[in-house]
């Protein structure tokens, strides 16, 4: 049974998205369930691998997206995508400084970023695009 179930409320217009989200639900309990196995630590490579790629390629489309059609809380959005990025990073060079319990900081933040985030400032986005794609 995964900790997070996709709801509505995460929903966004733009479909492509939607797909984007699911994914980093999907990584979210497959740490949930490897840290319940008791192999959290052992998943946290391939897990910030994948982190990165993620948010190189989705906060690339989405930004592209908001420019395309001029959103204008895009600065404030591309900040908080800063943010992650900036993050993510310290969590990679805290996993090679051989840091513990790593997974539990990691989890709390991405937890934090799916109720934060996504169901914040990308729905602000979600509704701007309404009617506009
Ligand atoms: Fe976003
Ligand atoms: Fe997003």
């Amino acid at each position: 049974m995964p900790i997070f179930e996709w709801d509505k409320d995460f929903e966004v217009t733009v479909e492509t998205f939607n797909e984007q989200h699911r994914y980093l639900v999907s990584l979210i309990n497959n740490l949930y369930n490897e840290m319940k196995a008791g192999k959290g630590s052992a998943y946290m490579e391939k897990l910030l691998d994948e982190l990165v790629v993620y948010a190189a390629s989705h906060f690339q489309n989405e930004e592209e997206m908001m420019d395309k059609h001029q959103f204008p809380e895009l600065e404030i959005h591309r900040n908080e995508h800063e943010n992650f990025k900036s993050r993510l990073k310290e969590l990679c060079k805290n996993y090679y400084n051989k840091k513990s319990k790593l997974e539990i900081e990691t989890f709390q933040f991405l937890k934090n970023w799916l109720s934060r985030h996504i169901l914040g400032l990308d729905q602000k986005y979600s509704e701007f695009f309404r009617g506009k794609l």
